[in-house]
């Protein structure tokens, strides 16, 4: 299923951390501007794929590839990969007391474009997406994501997202801890993020959030390989069966599942 044109192209890819292998052969290939969904039980192995995308030190490729536009990704560091356009958004994100929101903004856009953007020119460049993620003005006085709700410090994630404009987003359960109104609203971000062109790899426990974000593909991640893939429709057999249903050692699940799969090539 090899595709030239795929934005990111993973293939038979194995990760360990110390001496405990996590990833065990994932293949997958991404489109530019496409919408995939992975979801996966807790501990399957869903953060250590979006850390090992990025190039996280932690996190040793043992065999396989992971290439972006092309070209293999695993000998560059996080910056430079980030550089290439690969954003991820962390499930846990961190507190950075004593930096406001706006200057972390600035001068994580100033990385990646390589030029300093003044206050006055930046101030103008959120407006309209923070109208949109009902965030208020004062929020961006705030030290980044000290004390802030889960809705929050998710918000700000997006928010951080649309001004960078990457060309593949990771969202590592950016759904997790979310209201019904903030899930919305996060969501609907993301679908804007994708409109203007970024790729998503949602990463997600729940189909809820896919009530919001259509993915044209799904995946399931079951002890660090994806065991099946299909379309939306993937998702709601999923919350129907359970993950259990879905495990690789299921021939009934996976017998069915072939039939559904959807492939980009
Ligand atoms: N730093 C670490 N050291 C050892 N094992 C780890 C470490 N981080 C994660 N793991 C293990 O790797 C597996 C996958 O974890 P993770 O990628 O966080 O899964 P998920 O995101 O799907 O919940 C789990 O068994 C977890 O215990
Ligand atoms: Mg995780």
């Amino acid at each position: 299923m090899s595709n030239k044109n795929a934005l990111l192209i993973i293939n038979d890819l194995h990760a360990k951390i110390g001496d405990k292998t996590i990833l065990k052969g994932v293949s997958l290939e991404i489109n530019p501007g496409s919408v995939h969904a992975l979801m996966g039980r807790n501990g399957s192995g869903k953060s250590t794929l979006s850390y090992t995308i990025m190039g996280h030190p932690k996190y040793e490729v043992s065999q396989g590839d992971i290439k972006f536009e092309g070209n293999s990704l695993l000998n560059l560091s996080p910056d430079e990969r980030a550089k290439l356009g690969i954003a991820l958004s962390f499930q846990y994100p961190v507190a950075i007391p004593g930096v406001t929101v706006l200057n972390f903004l600035k001068t994580s856009l100033k990385a990646v474009l390589k030029r300093d953007i003044p206050i006055k020119e930046l101030r103008p460049m959120l407006k309209a997406k923070m109208q949109e993620l009902e965030i208020k003005d004062e929020f961006l006085s705030r030290y980044v994501n000290d004390g802030f709700s889960g809705g929050e410090k998710k918000k700000l994630e997006i928010l951080h997202l649309s001004l960078l404009k990457p060309k593949l987003a990771i969202l590592d359960e950016t759904d997790s801890g979310l209201d019904i109104d903030a899930l919305k609203v996060v969501a609907n971000g993301i679908t804007s993020l994708n409109k203007e062109g970024t790729a998503i790899l949602l990463i997600t426990h729940y189909q809820r959030i896919l009530n919001y974000v259509t993915p044209q593909f799904v995946h399931i991640f079951e002890s660090g390989e994806i065991t099946n893939t299909g379309n939306h429709e993937l998702a709601f057999k999923l919350e129907e069966f359970g993950y259990e249903y879905f495990a690789k050692a299921n021939p009934v699940a996976s017998t069915n599942s072939t039939k559904e799969v959807n492939y980009v090539s």
